[in-house]
């Protein structure tokens, strides 16, 4: 394809039988997050810079590198949402008091300008949730289960949580300044290029892929060696809660994430055949703040192209749907009565269509066929005389002539599709 044709890197038109895909993960996840008391939040996919500045953390690989940054007109920075947290978070500060407890979910577009390789693109997807609540360890399980649903719903099997603690928010002097002081005794074991990332954010040493440094961090106490008892405690009530509703994880003690608003509870979720960038959602419970306001939440996030990736989609022919009713016209006068017919098939809450040219029979039938159409029906100068159809079924070849009117009634009188 020339670059004319093509969208940007990293970035994807979905269409045909992957657009069917997305409408029914988009559908099956709308049904979960109602039986579970969320209502669907949709904010603007522009926002300030600073909604997204302070919360991720000016040291995060997102803010420092991978955000859209615009200026609009006025010279006002702008950023394209990299994630949905910060924003669902600026909207539920505004309602005060009322947001205590509420649950959103929401579907849409993120933008991060990473590298773009499998399974990583410049604009995906999220499917995410956030319940506005103090920490309380059952709220912390009440979102991963809510994940578990999602995806059993979407019959993503061979799935891995990881999960871990980052400590209170009270307990992040502590834990940064142990570490930092830890990372000093061995910091010029570390190669020369990473000796200087360690200020930026200490935590962040456990999640680099560079082997080496793997092996050096491996000598460097644990974060929850600088945590309260308080905070231990909260970890293994999740723990114990998530082992009570038969939820099999493992406990990663280097396990953390990219965002800096995290505190207590944090996980991520692997599938198996997805390669390096194996994570289909990240979640875990957190503290932004918003103007004068501090709002606490847990929630969660999972990639819809990922998921697409990780799940085989056995039943894509079921996807295509072949219920439509199609109107073949003979001669130019039909054009304009089976326009009214098949208007009148709609509203009964049919799939209808034809095509507006005269055109040969032949070809006709072949748009039939790409309409995805079960019945065709037949309509001359001869049936408008005697207000008459032929009716042509493609799955069993059967034809047969009606009386207009009583086919109508008869297609009103159906309620399965057709
Ligand atoms: P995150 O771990 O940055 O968390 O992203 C969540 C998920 O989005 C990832 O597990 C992955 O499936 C998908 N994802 C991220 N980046 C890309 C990419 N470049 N291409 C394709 N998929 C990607 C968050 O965004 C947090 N806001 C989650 C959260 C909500 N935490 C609390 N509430």
């Amino acid at each position: 394809m020339t670059n004319d044709f093509k969208p940007l890197q990293g970035m994807t038109d979905i269409t045909g039988v992957e657009v069917l895909k997305w409408q029914q993960i988009e559908e099956q996840a709308r049904n979960i997050f109602d039986t579970f008391g969320y209502s669907e939040l949709r904010t603007p996919i522009l926002e300030r810079s600073e909604v997204f500045l302070h919360s991720l953390g000016d040291g995060s690989d997102i803010v420092k590198k991978e955000m859209y940054v615009l200026e609009d007109r006025g010279g006002r920075s702008l950023v394209l949402r990299p994630e949905g947290t910060a924003g669902a978070i600026r909207y539920l500060a505004s309602m005060g008091e009322e947001a205590n407890n509420m649950r959103v979910y929401y579907i849409g577009p993120m933008f991060r300008c990473e590298r773009p390789q499998a399974g990583r693109k410049r604009q995906f997807h999220q499917i995410g949730a956030e319940f506005v609540s103090n920490p309380n360890p059952y709220a912390d399980v009440e979102s991963i289960m809510l994940q578990f649903e999602l995806l059993k719903k979407w019959g993503i099997k061979d799935v891995k949580i990881k999960i871990n603690t980052l400590g209170s928010k009270y307990d992040k002097k502590n834990i940064n300044e142990g570490m930092l002081k830890a990372l000093n005794k061995i910091k010029n074991r570390f190669p020369k290029n990473y000796q200087n990332r360690i200020d930026e954010n200490v935590l962040r040493v456990f999640d680099w892929k560079d082997e080496e440094c793997k092996k050096i961090t491996s000598d460097l106490p644990l974060i929850t060696s600088f945590m309260s008892a308080d905070s231990l405690i909260y970890f293994n009530k999740v723990n114990e809660l998530l082992a009570e509703v038969d939820i099999e994880f493992e406990h990663d003690p280097k396990l953390v994430r990219g965002l800096d608003y995290y505190n207590h509870t944090v996980w991520e979720i692997t599938h198996n055949s997805l390669g390096s960038q194996d994570a289909i959602a990240g979640g875990g419970r957190y503290t932004i703040q918003v103007g004068k306001k501090q709002i606490n939440g847990v929630g969660f996030a999972l990639g819809i192209e990922r998921l697409i990736l990780a799940s085989d989609f056995k039943r894509e022919e079921n996807l295509i749907k072949k219920n439509g009713i199609w109107i073949v016209s003979l001669g130019e006068k039909a054009i304009i009565e089976n326009m009214k017919l098949s208007n009148k098939i709609r509203s009964l809450g049919y799939r209808c269509g034809m095509e507006l040219e005269n055109k040969s029979i032949k070809s006709q039938l072949r748009k039939a066929d790409k309409f995805g159409a079960k019945i065709v029906l037949i309509r001359g100068d001869q049936e408008l005389i005697d207000n008459k159809l032929i009716e042509k079924n493609l799955e069993n070849g059967l034809q047969q002539e009606f009386d207009l009117d009583d086919w109508i009634r008869i297609l009103g009188e159906k309620n399965a599709s057709i």
